[in-house]
This record gives structure tokens, C-alpha cells and sequence, in this order.
């Protein structure tokens, strides 16, 4: 069931939109900012409360990538692998990021600190290769930037 923050926070969004249903995304990531990732629960108690099957609130958490349909770390690691990124060395970065976490793309660390996920285009092409930590964009990445922002995470 949704708590009462969680369903107070979705009712605040209603007036934005021209019907329940169209709020599902927003719903969802309520939902995931009190709970953390979007499971099975979750998805019956938005769809109960949007007048949505299972099935159809489940094909919009999966279709957005913002939504963790699986429990993650505390920093999900979004990673951009578009061609602007790609050519600027991703793959490189990837691999220090694998390596220095000990996980592989879609896994959590052992410590549950991190999370690593691919992503399409930032929109932050001209500083190439990119990445996003929450709602924090980091450009120019180098394997030594790259270490500074992990210790600088919890
Ligand atoms: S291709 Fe990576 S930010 Fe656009």
C-alpha cells in the first residue's frame, strides 16, 4: 500500500496532468525515492491507486531508465555509451569504473556503495564522455576524475 507521503506527494502532481493514468512516471519515481528501487509491491500500489493493470505500470518502469525495477546502490552510476561519449573513450572509462568497483554494467558493489548502469546520450556530447550520479552530471571524465568522484561518494 502507498504510505501517505508517498500517495500525498503523488495527488500534489494530479492538477499537472490531463489524466490519472499520464502521472505513472511521476508515481513511480515517488514511490522509488521513499523505497529506493520499484519492485513487484510498488507496482501493484501505483497501479491500484492509477486505475492501471500490473502489466501496463510495469511496461512504463521498464521502458524508463530512471526507474530500477531492481534493488541498486546508493549511487547509481549512469554511465552515457552514445556515440559522442564512445568516441571519446567511454570504454575506457567503463573498465576503471569495473575495475575499481569490482562489478560489472547492471551490478552493485559488494558494499552496496554502487551501482552501474548504461545510458543513452546526457545531452552533454561536447564534453565528452559523461556520466550521471543522481541528478549531478560529470563531464571531461578521466580514470583520475573518476576516483575522486567515487571517494567523494558515501
Ligand atoms: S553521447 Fe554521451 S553525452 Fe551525448
Amino acid at each position: 500500500m502507498l504510505t501517505d507521503q508517498e500517495r500525498e506527494e503523488i495527488e500534489a502532481e494530479l492538477p499537472h496532468y490531463p489524466r490519472k493514468q499520464a502521472l505513472c512516471i511521476e508515481a513511480l519515481k515517488v514511490v522509488q525515492r521513499h523505497r529506493g528501487w520499484v519492485d513487484d509491491e510498488a507496482l501493484r500500489d501505483v497501479g491500484g491507486f492509477l486505475e492501471m493493470t500490473e502489466h501496463e505500470v510495469d511496461s512504463v518502469a521498464t521502458f524508463y531508465n530512471l526507474i530500477y525495477r531492481r534493488k541498486v546502490g546508493r549511487n547509481v552510476i549512469h554511465l552515457c555509451d552514445s556515440v559522442s561519449c564512445w568516441v571519446m573513450g567511454c570504454d575506457r572509462i567503463c573498465e576503471h569504473l569495473k575495475n575499481s568497483l569490482g562489478i560489472e554494467i547492471g551490478e552493485t558493489s559488494d558494499d552496496g556503495r554502487f551501482t552501474l548502469l548504461p545510458i543513452p546520450c546526457l545531452g552533454d556530447c561536447d564534453k565528452a564522455p559523461s556520466m550521471m550520479i543522481g541528478r549531478e552530471l560529470f563531464s571531461d571524465l578521466t580514470p583520475e576524475k573518476v576516483d575522486e568522484i567515487l571517494r567523494s561518494r558515501k
